[in-house]
């Protein structure tokens, strides 16, 4: 996040549950907010297991490029070609890797030709319908789970103990994620990320199937002027609490 202060991670332990009730803690909001990040953070402090579920979609939308289908003509045989591929993930690894065909594609996800497709890729409802599925048998399989997303709090687990909403300024969104792919070693230009950003986020928001949206009874938390460490230590304290009220 913008000037980052790196004042090393709390050390408090694993959460201590008391009940046997499942803990899932949902994130959802759009790309750049440091979402991700935050998650995997939150989730080795807590203990908890991590489940990036925009993984998923990248793994649907590098399976139509390997394919070779337009899935805005055939979106049908998309669907029975990422059923094949079984996109699951390799949990011995941390952070867990994205599987098709059981190969790790967890870096070849992150490259700009997945990235153009996988919005509309991610708005065929039948394709939701089944990433939907597979996250909530994750669910069943992670009792103690945070899942990162764009629906996690509003359609997959509306039931989850803790929900944020992480935002930022859309500026701020591009200039982060122009760094991630600078770091990758893409060319690219902050006012193109953000013109791509922007862009994405209409079409996340408007779909009719799992768009995104702020769940009513989530936290919103802006990250815009907060350091990474920062926004971790405060969902931390959130969900120590929250749980500790169960
Ligand atoms: O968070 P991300 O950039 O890896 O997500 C990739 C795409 O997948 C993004 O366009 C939104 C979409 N997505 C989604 O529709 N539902 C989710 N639960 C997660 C991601």
């Amino acid at each position: 996040m913008a000037g980052v202060i790196q004042q090393g991670p709390r050390a408090r332990g694993p959460l201590v549950v008391q009940t046997q009730t499942p803990v899932v803690v949902t994130i959802d909001g759009p790309a750049g907010t440091g979402k991700s990040s935050v998650a995997r953070a939150l989730a080795e402090r807590l203990g908890l297991d991590f489940l990036d579920t925009g993984a998923m979609y990248r793994a649907a939308a590098l399976v139509s490029i390997e394919r070779n289908i337009d899935f805005r003509r055939e979106p049908d045989r998309l669907v029975r070609e990422v059923i094949a591929a079984d996109v699951r993930f390799d949990w011995s690894r941390k952070p867990p890797h994205v599987l098709i065909w059981g190969r790790s594609v967890s870096d070849r996800i992150r490259s700009d030709d997945v990235e153009r497709i996988v919005s509309p890729v991610s708005s065929i409802p039948d394709l939701r319908e089944h990433m939907v599925e597979k996250q909530r048998e994750i669910g069943r399989q992670h009792k103690r789970l945070v899942t990162e997303g764009r629906d996690q709090g509003s359609v997959v687990f509306p039931t989850a103990a803790v929900k944020f909403y992480l935002d930022a300024r859309p500026e701020v969104r591009a200039a982060r994620r122009a760094a991630q792919l600078r770091e990758l070693g893409e060319n690219v230009l902050d006012r193109e990320i953000l013109a791509e950003i922007l862009s994405r986020d209409s079409s996340d928001s408007s779909r009719r199937m799992g768009p995104l949206v702020r769940p009513a009874d989530s936290e919103v938390v802006d990250t815009s002027d907060l350091s990474f460490d920062a926004v971790v230590d405060l969902l931390e304290d959130k969900v120590r609490a929250r749980v500790a009220a169960l």
